[in-house]
């Protein structure tokens, strides 16, 4: 059997379920006394709004270029919504957010794409001369630090997906840096069959090497049981007609839906055991070291009509995938389903505009919305799969 080369990794299906050796990670932000857990980001997000106290009627200053979906829990709570510049390098400009930062905003809140972290020390410094909270999101920045100092340490809150760096069924952190907030948490479990199929999903992206009977087989027991979870899908959704059960839901953390009855759900058990059970050093070093193989191999190649938003990798960046811009409009799509086609998984990142944005004021950032995309750097993948994606990478661009 050909290798697969999965976009998220992937534990083994009994990691799911066993007790692991050590209860608790001692890995930042786990390990932290002020984290609190939810089913994903955006409802830790919801939750660090109302810690922070803010308002319906409140402004709060975005980055004009989001996935759209942390927009949702500021709307929700009646916020209003202004944007500010990020640049084609993925840094936010800070001219423009000294200038936007004047009107009269209770909230700015920074992400750091990619892992990549922002100039946080220059932007923790404008908050404070403007009296404005800081709402760090590291959405994409798990294990990252910056000058020696975690990533999420730095403002007054942070927010972490887990599911996007680790084998999780779900997962969102909220860390409240600021002792002085004060507000009710409530942690429900989170449907059991909601984590169940979604580590079925995980099971059958699995990223598998090139193998004989083995591989064919734990691929095809894989594939058996997301069948199944997808006919239980069914009868489950017949069932909530008549049964409105929690345990029943059908939530996924990763759609693009916000739903307020999610907001107090915590992480389920699946990934509380992934999670302590996972050597958090190993994971940085895999990723970096990966990353780092591709970006010597562009720096070398330099193929034509591509751009790097990121030429080095700083000490403490934890990559979520490696990422690089096609300057032809449509052409990361066809990348995108050709190397699909050769069992590869790769990502064309953020295509959904949302409306709140007002995008022509913004031509970077659409940029970025139509040109980036990535390849996997996670720890499911071995040297040699890097470097096959290398030559079907490079296959593809010469035809
Ligand atoms: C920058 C950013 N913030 C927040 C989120 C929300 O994360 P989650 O899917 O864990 O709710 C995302 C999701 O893609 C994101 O990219």
């Amino acid at each position: 059997m050909e290798p697969r080369i999965g976009g998220r990794p992937t534990a083994h299906i009994i990691e799911y379920l066993r007790k692991p050796q050590h209860p608790k990670q001692q890995h930042y932000p786990f390990s932290c006394q002020r984290s609190f857990f939810y089913f994903s980001s955006r409802y830790a997000l919801a939750d660090g709004i109302r810690a922070l106290g803010l308002r319906r009627g409140d402004t709060v200053l975005l980055p004009a270029y989001n996935c759209g979906i942390e927009i949702e829990p500021f709307h929700y709570f009646g916020l209003r919504t202004e944007f500010y510049q990020i640049d084609k390098e993925l840094k936010v400009s800070l001219p423009d957010l000294r200038e936007k930062i004047k009107g009269n905003i209770a909230a700015l809140l920074v992400t750091h794409y990619l892992g990549f972290p922002q100039d946080t020390e220059q932007i923790k410094a404008i908050c404070n001369d403007h009296g404005v909270f800081l709402i760090e999101d590291c959405a994409h920045a798990l294990l990252g630090s910056h000058n020696g100092a975690d990533l999420g340490t730095y403002g007054d809150i942070a927010v972490f997906s887990v599911l996007k760096t680790l084998p999780v069924p779900n997962g969102g952190v909220l860390v409240v840096n600021n002792n002085n907030f004060r507000w009710a948490h409530q942690q429900l479990e989170p449907s059991r069959f909601s984590s169940a199929f979604y580590v079925a999903d995980l099971l059958r992206q699995k990223t598998l090497p090139r193998g004989g009977l083995n591989v064919a087989l734990e691929s095809g027991a894989y594939g058996a049981f997301y069948q199944g979870m997808n006919i239980a899908k069914r009868f489950i959704a017949a069932a909530r007609k008549i049964s409105n059960s929690r345990g029943l839901s059908l939530a996924r953390p990763d759609s693009y839906d916000f739903r307020e009855d999610l907001i107090p759900w915590g992480t389920s058990k699946a990934s509380e055991r992934i999670i302590a059970g996972t050597d958090m050093s190993r994971v940085k070093k895999t990723r970096r070291d990966n990353f780092g193989k591709y970006l010597a191999w562009f720096l070398a190649e330099r193929p034509a009509g591509i751009t790097l938003p990121f030429t080095e990798l700083p000490e403490g960046v934890c990559p979520l995938f490696f990422p690089l811009i096609f300057e032809e409009e449509g052409k990361r799509e066809i990348v995108h389903a050709r190397m699909k086609e050769r069992g590869i998984t790769t990502y064309p990142w953020w295509d959904r505009f949302h409306p709140a944005v007002p995008w022509d004021e913004y031509p970077d950032a659409v940029y970025l919305k139509k040109h980036l995309f990535g390849l996997p750097v996670h720890q499911d993948l071995e040297p040699a799969m890097i470097e096959r994606v290398l030559t079907e990478f490079a296959d593809l661009m010469q035809h």
